[in-house]
């Protein structure tokens, strides 16, 4: 019996990086999966990939800022697998800028993509988890759900032209460790996991071709000067930038049934570098 048999998660983002690896991950663990992308082609790729492994994932395409987006979300996990286990919010980018160059529009669509759309999917589930919870209880028994929030170092300690990263990844803790509070009697852990620097598009050198992402109408900026990329690997004590799949590692973690009496807490997964 595999660790997570017949779970049913629901993960952002999950058509690349990270969010690919958590994926990959929680299915092999024997999850069944919904897997959102703003990009259908990878989260179908991504869907077809679990199922060549023997797995069940279902693609689940669209912007994860949309209003009504989470009721759908979560809509479709009870839907198709009838069982809500684990929610990771792993969606997102970066749209950086010094604060004096930084419009209206990249403070929101930050905020709105890393902590706004995050509330409204676990809105959305709140109740949904205690109708579970409540039957379960009824019933005597005491099954365990789990939140994974994805946070950053640039939320622990900040990092310059990333006010509206920062911000928003400072928040999602917040609403973390409150929810935590919240959510302790209906059995369901809250916690999060703070990423250092993992090799993603997002965090290739700026020297490559592919330095621009496109999400929606804007085409946007992304990766790290090769030089401050050489001096930020060389501080972190384990040597060398994490993997998505390490990055998946420390989500599964929280995932696991041994996490149980973990909630409300952000866990640096950095290879040692201090936030
Ligand atoms: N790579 C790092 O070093 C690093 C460090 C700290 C935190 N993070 C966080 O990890 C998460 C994953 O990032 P990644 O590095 O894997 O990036 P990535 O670009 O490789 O993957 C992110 C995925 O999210 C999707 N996405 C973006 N906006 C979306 C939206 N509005 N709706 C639905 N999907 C959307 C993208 O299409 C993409 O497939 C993000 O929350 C990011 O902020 C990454």
């Amino acid at each position: 019996m595999r660790p997570l048999e017949s779970k049913v998660a629901v993960v952002t983002g999950a058509g690349r990086g990270i969010g690919r690896a958590i994926a990959m991950k929680l299915a092999s663990a024997g999850t069944k999966l919904i897997v959102n992308d703003l990009d259908i082609g990878p989260a179908q790729d991504v869907v077809q990939e679990i199922r060549n492994c023997g797995g069940d994932a279902t693609a689940y395409p669209g912007d994860i800022t949309r209003p009504d987006f989470g009721e759908r979300f979560i809509a479709a996990a009870v839907d198709t697998y009838k069982g809500l286990d684990i929610i990771v919010n792993n969606a997102g980018y970066t749209w950086d800028s010094v604060i004096q160059k930084m419009s209206d529009e990249q403070w929101y669509a930050i905020i709105d993509c890393h902590l706004t759309a995050p509330f409204r999917i676990l809105r959305a589930a709140q109740p949904v988890i205690r109708e579970f919870s409540k039957a379960e209880q009824a019933g005597g028994q005491a099954i365990f759900r789990k939140v994974v929030n994805i946070s950053s170092a640039s939320g622990l300690s900040g990092n310059p032209g990333q006010v509206n990263y920062s911000a928003a990844k400072a928040g999602i803790i917040g609403l973390t460790m409150t929810l935590a509070k919240e959510w302790g009697r209906l059995n369901t852990n809250v916690n999060c996991v703070a990423f250092g620097l993992i090799e993603t598009r997002l965090t290739a050198t700026t020297s490559d071709v592919s330095s621009t992402i496109q999400i929606g109408p804007h085409e946007v900026r992304v990766g790290v000067n090769p030089q401050f990329l050489e001096t930020l690997q060389k501080n972190i004590p384990l040597g060398h930038a994490g993997s998505p799949e390490d990055a998946a590692n420390a989500v599964y973690l929280l995932c696991l049934p041994e996490s149980n009496y973990i909630s409300g807490q952000t866990i640096l997964c950095s290879g040692g570098l201090s936030a």
